[in-house]
């Protein structure tokens, strides 16, 4: 067994921030109305307009960063759309849509489809395996990370490699309260021609043999607590040096600020009831 070697810390000037363009959905119709996850309880009130509003503070905090935030039209009785990461994975202008395993989430995958043809997307492929998109495929600039375990169908992954072009290395998540690749793990920034890719994760939330694959690959990445995890931490969204996070996660705001990174705090109360965070908010169009 090799010890990894120490952590190199980068400063604030060494984190580099690179322009993106999102693609978000304001949840209008947003409730908890079924349960698909186990954060999901209809019982419990929902406040849409704090949901609205904590949305657009969101996509505030990404215009305020220069980035460029797209919209879909939300549909009504579709409640779980404003979570547009999982239905889209878009590598080097290349679409991957979603198929997603609830019925009650199906029908949001031809209206990604519709706006990804509407904004000019000429290679767009559908699946024909359960894929949840970018809620377990994380791009770390050299490899598609791709979780399966809840949501997304093994045989998507070797799919997304051969419609996307692009290296998949498949994660085991166990831990059903992070059912999405996407609240156990977020890259920070991506692999450039001088350095890997910088990510945080909480370990507890992927199988044995998929911990050991994560450590051997990021050595240097922050391990997350269980806490973090639990306020969906990891559900953040980050452009290289600007980190947007819910705010109750404070030990990994902590570690964050101490590599490097700045942080953004967002509330995402609302959200979190149905099982989402920051990231789920966005889904990123890469070219
Ligand atoms: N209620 C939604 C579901 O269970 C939440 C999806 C959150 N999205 C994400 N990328 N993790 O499908």
């Amino acid at each position: 067994m090799t010890t990894a070697s120490p952590q190199v810390v980068l400063s604030v000037a060494e984190r580099v921030p690179t322009t993106r363009r999102y693609l978000m959905c304001e949840p209008r119709h947003f409730t908890v109305e079924y349960v698909i996850n186990p954060w999901m309880d209809p019982s419990k009130p929902v406040d849409t307009d704090l949901a609205i509003a904590q949305w657009t503070a969101l996509k505030s905090v990404y215009e305020s960063l220069g980035h460029t935030v797209e919209t879909i039209e939300p549909v009504p009785g579709l409640p779980d759309m404003v979570f547009s990461a999982n239905s889209g994975t878009v590598i080097d202008g290349r679409v991957l849509g979603a198929r997603f395993r609830a019925a009650q989430r199906s029908a949001e995958a031809d209206h990604y489809r519709r706006w990804f043809l509407e904004a000019g997307y000429r290679d767009v492929t559908m699946p024909s395996r359960i894929n949840e998109a970018e809620g377990d495929f994380a791009w770390t600039g050299s490899l598609l990370l791709a979780g399966t375990g809840y949501r997304t169908d093994p045989a998507a992954h070797a799919e997304a490699q051969e419609v996307l072009g692009v290296p998949v290395v498949s994660l085991q998540l166990v831990d059903p309260r992070y059912y999405h690749l996407d609240v156990a793990l977020v890259v920070l920034s991506e692999a450039t021609a001088t350095r890997p890719a910088h990510i945080a994760y909480y370990p507890e939330a992927f199988s044995a043999g998929t911990q050991r694959v994560l450590a051997r690959l990021f050595p240097d990445a922050i391990r997350a607590t269980e806490a973090d995890a639990a306020c969906l931490g990891l559900n953040a969204v980050s452009d290289g040096r600007n980190v947007v996070i819910a705010q109750e996660s404070t030990h990994l705001i902590t570690e964050l600020q101490a590599n490097g990174y700045t942080v953004l705090p967002v509330d995402i109360s609302e959200l979190r009831k149905s099982g989402g965070g920051p990231k789920c908010c966005t889904m990123e169009l890469r070219g």
